[in-house]
C-alpha cells in the first residue's frame, strides 16, 4: 500500500475560511470547507442566508442524485454561474428542457464511443509530442496546466469538428476559462452566503467578458460546418446540427448550437485536462510509482485494446480524480419540503454533493488522504465515489475521459520525465475544477 500524501487542503474554520475568501480575494471555495465537513455524513453546513444541508454518506448520495426530476433539480447557483457560457443547455437544464435537449442530441453520442474516437486521441497525443520534444530540446520550464489544457482541447475538438485546434485558439480559451472560474466563483460565493434562493446576480464585467471570448471561438469553429450543412461530416457538430425535436421538427437556434457544442468543448476537455495536471505531478514526486506505469505499459504501440487492459494506469487516474475531483461541487436545489437521512431540508435549500469532501471523508475511505491507486482494486460503495456525477445526470463523456486520460498517461509518462520548477508550493483550490492554486511550471525530458 503506498504511504504517498500528496497536497491536501488544510480547513478552516468557516469564518476565517468567509474571511480569506472574501478579503483576499483568493475565490477558492475549499477555504470554506471547515474540518466538519470532511466527517458529518449528512448535516447542515456554516451559516448563510439560504440552508445548505452537505451529504456524504453514499446512500444519500445516491438517494439525491436518483431524485433529479422530483425534489431535487440542477442547483440554481451552479446554472447561474455556468448560463453566461454555455446557456440553458443540457449540462444545467432540468426537467422537460433537458429531456427534450438529451433525446435530440443522443445520435451525437456515438460518435464519442471510444473505438471511434480512439484515432482523434492518438492523433491528439501525436501531435502534442512534438510540442513536448522541442519544450526538452530547448530545456524551457512551461505550464503544465496550459500543456494539458491545450492537448485535450485538441483532442475534443478533433472528436468534435473532425480538425485540429490553432495553439493559439488553445491558449486562449485557456486564459479565458481561466478568468472565468476566478471571477465566476468569487459572485458565486456571495450569492450562496447572502442571496434568497433562486435570486439572480448579474455576472461581473471579467466573466461576460471571458464567456464572450470562448463563445466566439466556438461560433468560429461551427461557422464553416454550417455554411456546408450538417450531412457533409459524419461528427459530433453534423449530428448536433442536424438534431430536430421531435414534437416540433425544430432543430437548435445558433445560439443553442454553440450553448450545446460549448459544453462538449468545456466539460470536455478542462475537466480532463486538471485531473492529468494532478496525475503527472504525482507521479514527479512519487517515483516507484511512475515506474510501475512504465513497467506495466512497457514497449511498443498502445492500442485501443491494450490501453482498456492498463489497470495500474487506469486507476492512478481514478485515484487522482478521487482526491481532486475536477468538478469539485455538483450541487442541487430542494424544490419542497423534504428530508435527507432524518435531516429536515426546506424548499429552496442547497444540497451540497460534494465529490470534494464525499472522496475525502474518513467515513467512506481509510486514510483518505494518502494516494494509493490500488484502493480501485477492491469493491466501491455505490455513492462514495462520484467524480462523474449518479443517475440520470451522470457524464456522458465518462468512458471517453478513461480511456483518453489513460492513454495519455501511457504515452507521455513512458517517454517523458515531468519535473515541477517548485514541487513544495502546490496546493489545491477549488473555482468550478479543481486545480493547483499556481500553475505547475514544468522542465521536461525525453526518458
Ligand atoms: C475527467 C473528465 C470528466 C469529468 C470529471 C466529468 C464530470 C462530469 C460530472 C460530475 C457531470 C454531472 C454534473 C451534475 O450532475 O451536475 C458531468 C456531466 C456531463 N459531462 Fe462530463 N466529465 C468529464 C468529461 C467529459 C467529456 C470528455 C465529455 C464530452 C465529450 C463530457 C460531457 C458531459 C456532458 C454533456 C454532461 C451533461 C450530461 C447531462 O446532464 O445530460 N464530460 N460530467
Amino acid at each position: 500500500m503506498s504511504l504517498y500524501r500528496p497536497p491536501a487542503p488544510h480547513p478552516t474554520g468557516p469564518v476565517r475560511g468567509l474571511l480569506r475568501a472574501m478579503m483576499k480575494g483568493e475565490r477558492d471555495l475549499l477555504s470554506l470547507m471547515p474540518e466538519p465537513a470532511y466527517t458529518t455524513r449528512v448535516g447542515r453546513l456554516g451559516r448563510s442566508r439560504r440552508g445548505i444541508v452537505l451529504v456524504n454518506e453514499p446512500s444519500a448520495v445516491v438517494q439525491v442524485m436518483t431524485d433529479t426530476e422530483q425534489n431535487y433539480p440542477k442547483n440554481d447557483l451552479m446554472v447561474g454561474a455556468l448560463e453566461g457560457v454555455v446557456g440553458q443547455s443540457m449540462f444545467v437544464a432540468s426537467g422537460p428542457p433537458w429531456r427534450r435537449q438529451r433525446r435530440m442530441i443522443e445520435p451525437a453520442f456515438t460518435h464519442m464511443r471510444v473505438n471511434r474516437a480512439f484515432e482523434a486521441m492518438a492523433a491528439g497525443i501525436d501531435a502534442y509530442q512534438t510540442v513536448l520534444d522541442s519544450h526538452a530540446v530547448s530545456g524551457a520550464g512551461f505550464s503544465l496546466d496550459a500543456a494539458m489544457s491545450a492537448l485535450t482541447a485538441d483532442i475534443i475538438c478533433r472528436t468534435i469538428f473532425s480538425q485540429s485546434l490553432a495553439s493559439q485558439t488553445a491558449r486562449d480559451v485557456f486564459a479565458s476559462f481561466g478568468q472565468f472560474e476566478r471571477s465566476v466563483a468569487n459572485t458565486e460565493i456571495r450569492r450562496l452566503l447572502f442571496g434568497k434562493p433562486f435570486a439572480k446576480i448579474p455576472q461581473s464585467a471579467p466573466v461576460r467578458e471571458a464567456c464572450a471570448r470562448i463563445r466566439g471561438h466556438i461560433a468560429d469553429l461551427l461557422a464553416p460546418r454550417m455554411a456546408e450543412g450538417a450531412a457533409s461530416i459524419d461528427d459530433i457538430v453534423g449530428a448536433v446540427i442536424a438534431a430536430r425535436d421531435p414534437e416540433t421538427g425544430e432543430g437548435f437556434t445558433p445560439e443553442e448550437l454553440i450553448d450545446q457544442i460549448g459544453v462538449f468543448f468545456l466539460a470536455g476537455h478542462e475537466t480532463t485536462a486538471s485531473v492529468l495536471t494532478w496525475c503527472f505531478y504525482i507521479l514527479s514526486q512519487n517515483l516507484d510509482l511512475a515506474a510501475r506505469l512504465r513497467a506495466e505499459v512497457g514497449e511498443g504501440e498502445v492500442d485501443l485494446e491494450r490501453t482498456k487492459h492498463l489497470t495500474l494506469t487506469r486507476n492512478i487516474f481514478r485515484e487522482a480524480m478521487r482526491l481532486y475531483p475536477p468538478i469539485t461541487f455538483i450541487p442541487r436545489v430542494a424544490l419542497r419540503q423534504t428530508e435527507i437521512a432524518g435531516v429536515p431540508v426546506e424548499p429552496g435549500c442547497m444540497v451540497m454533493i460534494a465529490p470534494w469532501t464525499i472522496h475525502r471523508s474518513p467515513n467512506n475511505w481509510p486514510n483518505p488522504d494518502r494516494f494509493d491507486p490500488d484502493r480501485f482494486t477492491g469493491e466501491i460503495t455505490p455513492g462514495s465515489y462520484i467524480p462523474f456525477g449518479y443517475g440520470p445526470r451522470v457524464c456522458v463523456g465518462a468512458a471517453f475521459a478513461t480511456i483518453e486520460s489513460t492513454l495519455i498517461l501511457a504515452r507521455l509518462a513512458t517517454r517523458y520525465d515531468f519535473t515541477p520548477l517548485h514541487p513544495t508550493g502546490v496546493r489545491p483550490v477549488a473555482r468550478l475544477t479543481t486545480k493547483p492554486a499556481e500553475e505547475v511550471m514544468v522542465q521536461v525530458k525525453r526518458r
